[in-house]
């Protein structure tokens, strides 16, 4: 195969690296970068602005049916961002980092109508190609099909320690065993819910970045992209 890989799945647990590696393979590839967990997380959002009980299933898939949310390539904002999501047309990239998002974001995104809802989605983001789209399930679910599917993952208390560093960086002063307790508790709920549970494509290649650089691993899969190997 000459041509480039059109499609990267990326997956793994909360804080492996796997967003800043994907966010990093998309920029040398100068394709969009997808984070579909923002969109779980515009979700959340949503229900908690219109005081909806996030336990309601029923009303929280509703309500997605019934939202706008698009992902863009951030412009010159300045502050940081990456991405910029807008919902309903409003721009909430960095609302959907607030604690209480956190908090609830794992109970909807266990609900399968939310899952069906925002699948399509993605799936419309994916057939456009050019993208490197990471999430939970892009490799087992949303695009079973790419020919690039990456598996990242790393310990928990690296990962701990890569999200209170973040979370210091951003001017959070949580510490870092609520954090570490807060990775696993995700992790918990995230590989044992029932719909779309965590876990590698059986295809995936895995990638452990404990003990290895972003830029290393950013340019083993720059090259597999680009020889198109899998
Ligand atoms: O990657 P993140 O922390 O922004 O993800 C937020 C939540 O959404 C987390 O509980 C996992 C979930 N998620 C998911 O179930 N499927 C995806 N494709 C992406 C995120």
């Amino acid at each position: 195969m000459d041509k480039n890989i059109d499609v990267i799945a990326i997956d793994g647990p909360a804080a492996s690296g796997k967003s800043t590696v994907a966010r990093l393979v998309a920029e040398k590839l100068g394709y969009l970068y997808l984070d579909t967990g923002c969109m779980y997380r515009a979700v959340t959002l949503a229900a908690l602005q219109a005081g909806i009980d996030v336990a309601d299933e029923t009303a929280v898939t509703q309500l997605t049916q019934q939202i706008d949310i698009e992902v863009l390539p951030a412009q010159d904002e300045a502050d940081g961002r990456h991405y910029t999501t807008l919902l309903n047309g409003r721009d909430v990239t960095w609302e959907l980092r607030l604690p209480e998002v956190d908090a609830n974001v794992s109970q909807v995104a266990s609900y399968k109508g939310v899952r069906e809802e925002l699948v399509r989605r993605q799936r419309a983001y994916g057939r456009r190609g050019h993208v490197v789209m990471v999430g939970r399930d892009i490799g087992t679910v949303v695009m079973p099909d790419a020919p690039l599917k990456l598996y990242v993952t790393a310990s928990p208390e690296e990962r701990a320690r890569r999200r209170w560093l973040d979370r210091q960086k951003q001017g959070f002063s949580d510490d870092y065993d609520t954090i570490l307790a807060d990775v696993i508790r995700r992790d918990q709920i995230d590989s044992n819910r029932q719909h779309s549970p965590l876990r590698p494509a059986d295809d995936a290649i895995i990638m452990d970045t404990t003990e290895r650089s972003v830029a290393e691993i950013v340019a083993e899969i720059v090259a597999m992209a680009q020889v198109g190997v899998r």
